[in-house]
């Protein structure tokens, strides 16, 4: 063994230095689109007993970096344990996405547990374990959780919704209650991100997936507000952690969010134009933001896409992604086209 600090490109970008070749990885890179992720799906009965069983989750998550050779690795598990780990049941029926049993009671808020079970969780961070000690040392491994109010438009409504209405009026029709369970969210995404940190990721990503449905004011307090609480909270615990914050569909509440919430990158999605894309990258590292749609096409589509990605990010510190989760029905050939195009 040399001294000599590890070159973690994708690490680097979070710090502030731009890339020759920008590192890569995919939202949802692990996942239905790889044949050796249904051999493994396939052998367990419920989402949900992959995400609590090392072996497996470790496994999954290694998958897409052999195969592909990504700049980084996700932890395989899912934004839903902390609904889990705060004693609300949970489960993924086949074709039908989450169920949970809805918190839409006002008066059931009070008594929403506040501390997460960490006995749920231990799974996760012995699966962090496994990875950590099984990747090479050039990628870098990602924990996430999902931000309060996505996850919260899932506990309030008990599925995934088109437009996250059963949340929003919840938190129009009785702000107190509503406030109270973002708050328990913000403070148990603390602690879980403060345990995968210390358990071995190099950073952590926080996913507000319906950040978008929020006007001004909404944003400014449930997804803005915990945000700061979140970043603060981490760094008091680890002083240097590196997170991604990916606000989708935040539009022009970006400016908003960079300027207020100090993560160390910014996920974009692909609806958001060029100029303002690149405005956000003068003040800040930005991750994206090809369509998963023309992944899903291919052909010269998709090398127009990654071109075109690559052209706007060009200039400053820059880690390509996808806009959002990689789509089940991606062909493999697709993604090495895509790998083949960002690496030259
Ligand atoms: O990125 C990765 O590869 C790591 C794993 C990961 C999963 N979910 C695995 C998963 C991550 C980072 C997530 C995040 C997640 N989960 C989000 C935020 C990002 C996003 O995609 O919007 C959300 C909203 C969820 C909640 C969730 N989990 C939904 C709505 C669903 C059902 C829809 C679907 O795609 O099936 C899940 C299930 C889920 N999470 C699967 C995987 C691989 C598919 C389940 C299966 O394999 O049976």
């Amino acid at each position: 063994m040399t001294g000599e600090p590890v070159h973690k490109p994708l690490r680097d970008v979070l710090d502030g230095q731009r890339q020759a070749v920008p590192p890569l990885w995919l939202m949802r890179q692990a996942g239905r689109y790889l044949p050796e992720y249904m051999a493994i799906r396939n052998t367990v009965s419920g989402f949900l007993d992959l995400c609590f069983t090392p072996k497996l989750a470790a496994e999954v998550t290694l998958q897409p970096i052999r195969r592909f050779g990504f700049d980084g690795a996700i932890l395989f598990s899912d934004i839903l344990v902390i609904p889990q780990a705060l004693g609300r049941q949970v489960r993924f029926a086949a074709g039908e996405g989450p169920l949970l049993e809805p918190l839409d009671d006002p008066s059931a808020m009070a008594n929403l547990r506040d501390a997460l079970d960490h006995d749920v969780l231990a799974p996760v961070y012995e699966t962090i374990g496994l990875v950590k000690a099984a990747l090479s040392p050039g990628v870098t491994f990602l924990g996430f959780c999902g931000a309060p109010w996505t996850v919260a438009t899932y506990m309030i409504a008990g599925r995934g919704t088109p437009d996250q209405a059963p949340a929003r009026l919840f938190a129009y029709r009785h702000p107190d209650a509503f406030s109270r369970l973002i708050d328990v969210l913000a403070e148990a995404s603390i602690q879980y991100l403060v345990r995968q940190l210390q358990a071995g990721v190099d950073a952590v990503q926080i996913f507000d997936t319906w950040a978008g449905v929020l006007p001004p004011l909404e944003f400014e307090r449930w997804c803005v507000a915990p945000m700061q609480r979140i970043v603060a909270g981490v760094r008091q615990a680890v002083p240097d952690a590196k997170i991604i914050g990916f606000p989708r569909g935040a539009g022009s509440n970006l400016g908003r969010y960079v300027e207020k919430i100090p993560v160390n990158a910014v996920g974009l999605d692909w609806m958001i134009d060029f100029d303002v894309a690149r405005a956000i990258q003068k003040r800040r590292p930005v991750q994206g933001n090809l369509d998963p749609l023309v992944l899903r096409a291919g052909g010269a589509a998709l090398d127009r896409g990654v071109d075109a990605v690559l052209e706007n990010f060009a200039e400053g510190p820059f880690v390509f992604n996808l806009g959002h989760g990689i789509l089940p029905d991606t062909p493999i050939s697709h993604v090495e086209q895509m790998i083949r195009r960002v690496r030259g």
